[in-house]
């Protein structure tokens, strides 16, 4: 199984988040890639068994462009993305929070429930990121 990790980290912590989902998924046995956003030519996600895209949210429940610009790149809905992020309840409290997760999530028909993370996953919230990672394992359909 491949699994390709591309994500969009301003300040870390989406990008903590993302090496959490590496190691895990390595330590699982999985070839895992990772892809920064904005950095290099974009992979070609049909190699992958699995899409794992991160965001932050901004600017009131927005999505980054660079975010956007990728999904355009990918140019159409693979069957299994699943969609991690980072953000911050002090922006606006629970209706805005992790806005993009949410919003990718619907748009990709994602199986699985986004993962939200306020700032750095270390400490109690890095439990969340590991029963994520289960519920993605469990569902990845792989049309090798
Ligand atoms: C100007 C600004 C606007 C933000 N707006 C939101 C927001 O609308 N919703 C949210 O959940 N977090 C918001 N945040 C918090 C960031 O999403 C959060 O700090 C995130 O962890 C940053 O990710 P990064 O460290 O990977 O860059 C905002 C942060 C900044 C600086």
């Amino acid at each position: 199984m491949r699994i390709l990790i591309a994500y969009l980290s301003y300040s870390g912590n989406t990008e903590e988040v993302a090496e959490l989902l590496e190691r895990r998924f390595q330590q699982e046995g999985i070839s895992v890639d990772m892809y920064e956003i904005g950095f290099g030519i974009v992979p070609n996600v049909r190699d992958y068994d699995c899409l794992c895209l991160g965001t932050f949210t901004w600017d009131y429940g927005r999505t980054p462009d660079e975010v956007k610009d990728f999904v355009a790149e990918v140019g159409y809905k693979p069957d299994n993305v699943a969609i991690f992020g980072t953000g911050d309840t002090q922006f606006g409290g629970d209706a805005i929070y992790c806005q993009a997760v949410d919003k990718l999530a619907r748009f990709y028909h994602s199986k699985w429930p986004g993962l939200k993370i306020e700032q750095s996953p270390r400490g109690h919230q890095e439990r969340y990121v590991n029963e994520w990672i289960e519920g993605v394992l469990e569902d990845v359909t792989v049309f090798a």
